[in-house]
């Protein structure tokens, strides 16, 4: 429970520490490390490797990895070939040191991805070498462009048991050429993802560092089952739309361990775009990220939207540790978007050189076209922040709803930011409680948190009588305790 009696004594422990000193605070932001290293896997329900009794290398299929030569037909053979594995436990395709130039393939199920620690996939600047696919339905359109988009370097469809692993190799998208036929306005399709699945189950990716994708970096949409463990995703912090992971109308994924710092959100929910999303009508739902460390140019490191059509909830994120970004934990929606984001709960959050660092928009704008109504109005209810900690920040928080469209149950407690504006606060259409947030939060959030509070949603596990084994422990209990 949000406002349970322990979590408050340690949070006007908290409080009384924190605002007496920022340097405080860092030294909070540098056990935080160490308390995120230490942790153990919170996503052990998944599976998180197969041992596959056939296993081929790239070069058997003629690859050469000098970084010049192109070797799509090599990725395309290897995986055609392994076809015939599937249903033998099926098989790895391994990927030795190297610099192995490609363009898009197609993995294929019962498969692993392996890559040398030293290997390094690299996506072809020729923009030929990346097909064209259709709009995703929940889109009904290229994201950016009409009509379709760019198939990712590495593509899955409708697959199930599919790994992607490695001991850290590299998959390099060479956004860079992508980035100008953006800004000069030469591109004639969307921009393609590094790594997309649709329609799949069973989907690891793990132990990978992804660098320079041309649009987002992993986007599984329309998959269950999807664990993203222990990845870096590196591109420039003024890159376009660089996201680190999207999950985009997907269930039960799960997110560990990862550092993130690219252009845009580090990690973002997603389920369809306006009356192509809603008419899908496929959401996200029981996705649980932890231990993400990074920072975005423009970007937030958690968010939901702005295309959320679909609908959003049962998203719990915790341990996420944010520097030098624009914003921290945002919500982007619009009228016309329809959907919900509901039942979120984002806890144990630090901050330091942070513009804004809670942002709710009910007019972030973007529509497919000119036939969407305005009318259909997005439901964002029970959203829990709590625990989160901040230097430097200049903004606490921009909370705005939709005027007759009011963004309910608002939860923030225990929320200490220093924070350099004199107008740390500013709330419009939006009702919720806020309890232990410093500087003084708005009023539109009460002060006055009821009793054995049922209004801000709180995740099953931190439910009373489960709590104590099984809750994150708050990095500020250490504190105190010390
Ligand atoms: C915020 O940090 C500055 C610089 O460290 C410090 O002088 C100030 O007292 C802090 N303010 C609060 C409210 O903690
Ligand atoms: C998806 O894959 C299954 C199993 O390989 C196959 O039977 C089915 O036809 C495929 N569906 C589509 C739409 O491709
Ligand atoms: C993986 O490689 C990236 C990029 O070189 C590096 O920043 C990161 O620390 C590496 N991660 C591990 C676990 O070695
Ligand atoms: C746009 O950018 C691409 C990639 O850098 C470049 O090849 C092309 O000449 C540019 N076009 C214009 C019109 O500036
Ligand atoms: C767009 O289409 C034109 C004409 O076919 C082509 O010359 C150009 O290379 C394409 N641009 C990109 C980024 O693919
Ligand atoms: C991934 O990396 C972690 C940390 O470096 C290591 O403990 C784990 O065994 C690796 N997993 C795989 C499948 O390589
Ligand atoms: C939620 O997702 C996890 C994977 O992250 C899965 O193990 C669990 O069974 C899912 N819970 C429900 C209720 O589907
Ligand atoms: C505070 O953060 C801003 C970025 O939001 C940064 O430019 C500035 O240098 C930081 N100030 C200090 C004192 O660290
Ligand atoms: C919407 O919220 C505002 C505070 O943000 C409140 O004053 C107003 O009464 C609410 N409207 C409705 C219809 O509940």
């Amino acid at each position: 429970m949000p406002f349970s009696g322990d979590h408050r004594s340690s949070a006007q422990i908290l409080k009384r520490s924190a605002l007496c000193s920022g340097l405080l605070l860092v030294v909070i932001l540098l056990a935080m490390t160490q308390w995120v290293a230490a942790e153990n896997s919170r996503c052990k329900q998944m599976k998180p490797s197969a041992d596959r009794p056939h296993s081929v290398s790239i070069t058997d299929f003629g690859a050469v990895g000098d970084g010049v030569t192109l070797n799509t037909k090599a990725f395309q053979n290897a995986l055609f070939y392994l076809h015939s594995f599937a249903d033998k436990g099926g098989a790895q395709l391994f990927v030795p040191s190297g610099r192995w130039l490609t363009g898009s393939f197609s993995l294929i199920s019962h498969l692993t991805l392996s890559l040398d620690k030293d290997a390094v996939i690299i996506g072809s600047t020729d923009s030929s070498e990346w097909p064209i696919i259709d709009p995703l339905p929940s889109y009904g359109r290229g994201r950016e462009l009409p009509g379709g988009r760019h198939q990712s370097l590495i593509y899955g469809n409708n697959l199930t048991d599919v790994i992607i692993t490695g001991g850290n190799g590299t998959i390099d998208g060479q956004g860079g050429v992508w980035w100008d036929w953006f800004k000069n306005k030469t591109l004639n399709y969307t921009r393609p993802h590094l790594v997309e699945f649709m329609y799949s189950t069973e989907v690891v990716i793990s132990n990978i560092t992804f660098v320079n994708s041309p649009f987002w970096a992993i986007h599984p949409v329309y998959c269950s089952q999807v664990l993203v463990q222990d990845v870096t995703i590196l591109a420039p912090l003024d890159s376009p739309n660089t996201d680190g992971i999207d999950p985009d109308s997907s269930s039960n994924v799960c997110i560990e361990d990862c550092y993130i710092s690219t252009g845009d959100d580090l990690i973002v929910i997603k389920s369809g775009w306006d009356e192509y999303g809603i008419s899908f009508a496929h959401p996200s739902s029981n996705i649980s990220i932890h231990r993400v460390v990074g920072e975005t140019g423009s970007g937030a490191g958690i968010a939901f939207g702005s295309e959320m059509s679909g609908g959003i909830s049962e998203v719990k994120a915790e341990g996420i540790h944010l520097f030098n970004s624009k914003h921290g934990i945002r919500i982007k929606t619009s009228p016309g978007r329809g959907g919900y984001v509901r039942n979120i709960f984002i806890s144990d959050v630090t901050m330091k050189d942070v513009d804004i660092a809670i942002r709710i928009s009910g007019n972030y704008g973007e529509h497919p076209g000119e036939t969407y109504d305005p009318k259909v109005l997005p439901i964002i209810n029970g959203i829990t922040i709590q625990d989160v900690s901040g230097v430097n920040i200049s903004k606490a928080g921009l909370l705005e709803g939709i005027r007759g469209d009011n963004f309910s149950d608002i939860c923030l407690t225990n929320v200490v930011l220093n924070v350099t504006s004199h107008h740390p606060w500013k709330c419009s259409f939006i009702e919720g409680y806020a309890n232990l947030v410093s500087p003084e939060s708005c009023e539109p959030l009460e002060k006055t948190v009821p009793d054995q509070s049922s209004v801000c949603y709180a995740p099953d596990h931190l439910q009373p009588q489960l709590s104590n084994g099984n809750r994150l422990m708050n990095p500020f209990l250490r504190l105190s305790s010390l």
